[in-house]
C-alpha cells in the first residue's frame, strides 16, 4: 500500500470492439445517437469522480483487441468491455479475457437477448463478473460502476 494508507487509484481498460466507431451514425434506432467520443467523455467524467483511472480503445481488428488484452495483463486492475460482434463468435477472445487475471464486465447498448437469435450467445459473457445490455449509454456507466465497486468496494 502507498505511503499514509492512501491505496493507488485502480486502473481499468476500456475496450470498445468493431464497429462501434461508428455509433451515433450506424443504426441510431438500435444503438441511440451517442457517439463513441461522447460515450467516452461520460465514462471518463464517472471515472474520475470514482477515483479510477481509464485507458479506453477501439478496434475494428480481432488480433489487435487480443494484443492490448495481452499487454494489459499485470498493469490493469479490471476490464469494461464491449465486445460487439466478437461478443457472438470469438472463442479467441473469450480465451484472452479468461486469461486476464483481474475482472471484466461486458456491456452492450443494445440487448442482445430482445434481437436476432445469433445475438443471444455470448461467448466472453462466462468469464466475465456480469453482463449489462440493453441501457444504452447507461450499460456503459452502470458496467463502469459494478466494476469499480468489484474491484475497489467501499467500506460499509
Ligand atoms: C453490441 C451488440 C452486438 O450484437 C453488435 O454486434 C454490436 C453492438 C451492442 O453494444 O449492443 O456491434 O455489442
Amino acid at each position: 500500500m502507498p505511503a499514509a494508507g492512501r491505496r493507488r487509484a485502480p486502473k481499468i481498460l476500456v475496450v470498445h470492439g468493431p464497429n462501434l466507431n461508428l455509433l451515433g451514425k450506424r443504426d441510431p434506432d438500435t444503438y441511440g445517437r451517442a457517439t463513441l467520443a461522447e460515450i467516452n467523455a461520460r465514462l471518463r467524467a464517472d471515472a474520475k469522480k470514482q477515483g479510477v483511472l481509464l485507458t479506453i480503445v477501439q478496434s475494428n481488428a480481432e488480433g489487435a483487441i487480443l494484443d492490448r488484452l495481452h499487454a494489459a495483463m499485470g498493469k490493469y486492475d479490471g476490464l469494461l468491455i464491449n465486445p460487439a460482434g466478437l461478443t457472438h463468435t470469438s472463442v479467441s477472445l473469450r480465451d484472452a479475457v479468461e486469461a486476464l487475471g483481474f475482472p471484466a464486465v461486458e456491456v452492450h447498448l443494445s440487448n442482445i437477448h430482445r434481437r436476432e437469435a445469433f445475438r443471444h450467445t455470448s461467448f466472453t459473457a462466462p468469464v466475465c463478473v456480469g453482463t449489462i445490455a440493453g441501457f444504452g449509454l447507461d450499460s456503459y456507466l452502470l458496467g463502469l460502476q459494478a466494476l469499480v465497486r468489484r474491484i475497489a468496494p467501499s467500506p460499509a
